[in-house]
């Protein structure tokens, strides 16, 4: 299986440009499971709730799932992305995955960052699986890195590639992300934005990780790139590390 990200600045509440920006890179990839950004279309740094509500979409029925579906389709992809949330006049920072056949199901960021807990309310679908074909897949978003036990709830209901959108401020992730991959014999898919918005400096560094904690593939800090590797996710199925342990037995 082809994986990869596309690593890019999105500009602040432009969400037109920043879906063309979208449409236009990813046209003609081979990649087939695409990871975006957190909050992709809409960009991080809101400042009051009317910013919220004004970029904020249903998931699914909204205009950027809609808009995922349709090159997911044209492009026989699967696309995981994160975008801003309404339901009930709640706001979430969440992320979608949607596929050649329409919409798949999507995920709520549990473990919401500094100023996001001034707009968002705490995800509230648990950690999900879903499956592309006979791959076992998770979402988590940026800040979850922090908290080992979700990834690892996903490790142990069978995900074996993790799908990570990110705004990451910080740089550890690009570092820790070797043993979150390694601990849980995982595929991380770290798909991280670049440059500045309001007071936040945006780290890049996208990645992907193999469930041995070895990076295959990454971008530099300021780079606008999309980048993919071909994968056998079969392999994050073998949680031995030698003949008398199992990761996963030996908890
Ligand atoms: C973050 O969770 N966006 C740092």
């Amino acid at each position: 299986m082809k994986v990869g990200y596309f690593q890019f600045n999105p500009k602040f509440l432009d969400i037109d440009h920043n879906l063309n920006k979208i449409e236009d890179m990813i046209s003609g990839s081979d990649t087939e499971l695409l990871v975006l950004p957190e909050f992709f279309n809409s960009g991080y740094a809101f400042n009051s709730i009317d910013e919220v509500k004004s970029a904020a979409e249903s998931i699914p029925n909204g205009r950027t799932t809609d808009f995922l579906i349709n090159i997911a389709k044209k492009e026989n992809m699967y696309i995981t992305a994160g975008l801003p949330e309404t339901d009930n006049d709640q706001y979430y920072n969440s992320s979608v995955l949607v596929g050649p056949k329409g919409y798949i199901g999507k995920y709520r960021k549990v473990h919401l960052f500094y100023k996001e807990k001034l707009f968002f309310k705490r995800g509230n679908l648990g950690y999900p699986i879903f499956n592309i074909e006979d791959v076992k897949v998770g979402m988590l978003i940026c800040f979850d890195w922090f908290f080992p036990e979700a990834m690892r709830a996903l490790a142990l209901n069978g995900a074996q590639i993790i799908l990570h959108p990110t705004n990451l401020v910080m740089s550890y992730y690009q570092e820790a992300s070797k043993v979150r991959a390694l601990e849980n014999r995982v595929f991380i898919v770290l798909s991280n934005r670049f440059g500045d918005e309001g007071d936040y400096h945006f780290t890049g560094r996208s990645q992907i990780v193999d469930p041995q904690g070895k990076i295959l593939i990454n971008s530099g800090e300021n780079i606008e790139e999309i980048r993919s590797i071909e994968i056998d996710p079969k392999l994050a199925c073998n949680k031995k590390l030698n003949e008398f342990n199992d990761l996963f037995m030996d908890i």
